[in-house]
């Protein structure tokens, strides 16, 4: 990979102070409190760890920043805007953008598609904007070039014609990694983005992460494994029972006695291995009729309705093809949940 695969998002004038601050954002679910956060920020340019124990609330965190989830209050402000109560495809068109935890993809497309559809307009010009055939036949071509870049950055390039579909449940994490980015965010938020990935693979994912910031791409993910935590993190923020209980380097965070207590106290009581499986997808509407939406608008309306297919990202032990670095369990593909009939 050469920097300028990932370019095309460099910081601009405006680019001071955190890019992303956000203020007393709560989420209950029945009587439980999912969310409390009363503050929360990622410098620019950052690389920010989440950590938490099973159910701490960092998900459900992730859905209400990009609007996959409605908050029940609280306000943050990206990039200058307040972006509480705006919509997915919305906040996605700002520049923030992020992955699932169990990767969303359109499985009767190709790998090369699906990042394809990551795109949206670098100027920020409508779709409608360019009738000129040969204008659009141009942006056409570039497209489909850094689709197949990007895929191959993120360690797809030998697949880049299968239907995703196909793909392990590791592979779509990958896609999702490479079309997040065809979308040229500014914040990229990744939930649990090595889970189930090929270990043969991660050392190469960690790489392609660290990049990003160098691009103008900050990052929030959700992590479980604390070796990947301190490799790549400027900052970790611990969640548990919904709040912040912990920030700081990845060495003072893992020695703080309130996140030794939340992991201990946890089912799990594992700080190193805490993955939470659980998919919950919320089927909602999708408001593709406004002719002002961006491609990765689109996408990220898309991606809340039924029309995608996940994969139980676990991946059993002892199944991975050593000679074939992308290749994860093929047994994951008779997991595979069935998307609607197109
Ligand atoms: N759609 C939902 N309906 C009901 N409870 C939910 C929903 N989403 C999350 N929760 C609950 O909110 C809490 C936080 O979950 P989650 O955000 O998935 O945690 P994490 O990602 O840290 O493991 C858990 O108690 C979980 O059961
Ligand atoms: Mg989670």
């Amino acid at each position: 990979m050469t920097a300028d695969v990932v370019s095309s998002s460099a910081p601009g004038p405006t680019s001071t102070g955190p890019i992303l601050v956000a203020t007393d954002v709560e989420k209950s679910f029945g009587g439980v409190t999912a969310v409390s956060v009363d503050r929360f920020e990622v410098d620019r340019g950052s690389i920010v760890a989440l950590i938490g124990p099973n159910g701490a609330g960092k998900t459900t965190f992730f859905n209400l920043l990009t609007g996959f989830e409605r908050a029940d209050r609280g306000s943050w402000v990206f990039e200058g805007a307040d972006l509480a109560g705006s919509h997915a495809y919305q906040i996605a068109q700002r520049g923030m953008v992020r992955t699932f935890q169990t990767a969303r993809v359109f499985p009767r497309l190709t790998v090369l598609d699906n990042v394809r559809l990551g795109a949206q307009s670098q100027r920020g010009e409508r779709l409608t904007a360019s009738v000129l055939p040969w204008r659009w036949k141009a942006q056409d071509a570039a497209l489909a070039t850094r689709a197949r870049e990007l895929a191959t950055w993120a360690g797809l390039g030998e697949k880049v014609d299968d239907l995703a579909g196909t793909l392990s449940g590791g592979q779509r994490k990958l896609l999702e990694l490479a079309r997040a980015v065809m979308s040229a965010p500014t914040l990229l938020m990744l939930d649990e983005p090595m889970a189930g990935v090929n270990p043969a693979l991660r050392q190469s994912l960690l790489d392609r992460i660290s990049e990003l910031p160098g691009e103008g791409i900050t990052v929030l993910f959700v992590e479980h494994d604390m070796d990947v935590v301190s490799a790549i993190s400027d900052r970790v923020v611990c969640m548990a029972e919904g709040r912040i209980i912990a920030s700081g380097t990845a060495s003072e965070v893992a020695a703080d006695e309130a996140v030794i207590e939340a992991y201990l106290g946890g089912s799990s009581g594992d700080l190193r291995d805490m993955g939470d499986q659980a998919v919950r997808a919320t089927p909602r509407d999708v408001p593709v009729g406004d002719e002002a939406v961006g491609e990765a608008g689109v996408v990220a309306a898309a991606l809340q309705a039924d029309h995608v297919e996940t994969v139980d990202d676990e991946l059993p032990a002892g199944r991975l093809h050593a000679d074939d670095p992308t290749a994860d369990d093929p047994a994951d593909d008779g997991t595979a949940t069935e998307g609607p009939a197109s």
